[in-house]
């Protein structure tokens, strides 16, 4: 793993001088981010040693390194899926790679299918905390030289960046929810039953994504954050039939208030420390 890793990176370091300081990951329909900073360059994941690659419509792969406010960044532009059929090794690769090019933070965006009653479509929600309904990614052999064999998850999610988000949203007057986030596997929507269930367990939102990154990013000590836009809702008396096409319709709109928040976070919590 280290070797490929090493790989990963010497590759990427032929081709680019930058060093980013804060990695993303854009979800379904949340793509064009990458409009708001300066890009550098562009690496299509096909070209990255040992990157898996996405076939999905509208995740795009490329890794795309920029800056905003002088602030080095990469961006993840699009992700693989474990319902596309890769391991949890292989979709939790990239955020290895990324922590070996120097970052310090991992935010993470997602499309979501919202229980919590108070939710309606198109509202962004700060996740606080996760119920990990997936296979667990570090299950198997532990690599000591990347993190602990029991990672602690008291706080998955950075409290300064999700308190620095609250203000930054109150600030700009962008309403946003918080809640807990359930990650299932899919690709199948939830019956009303698995919503019911869901929601009974204490989540607030359930989506296929962004746990196995957290989970690794947190097992090499990195600071999380991460924002779901509420696509569609699983509350009884709401529920409609989804499509691919929905969700992301639902998440592009949101996009621009994402976008937002996600500057302005950088900005002031990534400015001056090295
Ligand atoms: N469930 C699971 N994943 C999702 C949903 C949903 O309702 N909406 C967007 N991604």
């Amino acid at each position: 793993m280290l070797k490929r890793i090493k790989q990963s990176v010497d590759y990427v370091n032929s081709k680019t001088l930058s060093q980013p300081r804060i990695g993303l990951i854009l979800g379904s329909g949340l793509g064009n981010f990458c409009r708001s900073i300066q890009v550098e360059c562009e690496l299509p994941y096909e070209s990255i040693p040992h990157f898996p690659q996405s076939g999905i419509e509208g995740h795009q792969g490329a890794l795309v390194f920029g800056t905003h406010r002088g602030i080095p960044l990469v961006v993840m532009q699009g992700r693989v899926h474990f319902y596309e059929g890769y391991s949890m090794e292989d979709i939790t690769y990239p955020i290895r790679v990324l922590k070996h090019l120097g970052i310090e933070a991992l935010l993470v965006t997602n499309a979501a299918g919202g229980m919590n009653p108070a939710f309606r479509v198109g509202d962004l929600m700060l996740i606080t905390d996760h119920i990990n309904m997936m296979p667990n990614p570090l299950i198997g052999p532990n690599h000591e030289a990347l993190g602990p064999r029991f990672p602690d998850m008291s706080k998955a999610y950075d409290p300064g960046l999700l308190a620095s988000c609250k203000g930054i949203a109150r600030e700009l007057a962008v309403e946003v929810q918080q809640g807990i986030y359930v990650a299932v596997s899919g690709p199948t929507y939830e019956t009303p039953a698995e919503y019911h269930f869901f929601r009974v367990i204490g989540g607030d939102a359930v989506g296929m994504s962004t746990v196995p990154e957290v989970i690794i990013a947190r097992h090499m000590n990195l600071r999380c954050f991460a924002m779901s836009v509420i696509t569609d809702l699983g509350i009884p008396g709401q529920l409609e039939p989804i499509t691919h096409q929905m969700v992301q319709e639902a998440a592009a709109k949101a996009e621009p208030r994402m976008t937002d928040l996600l500057l302005q976070l950088i900005e002031r919590n990534f400015r001056h420390s090295a």
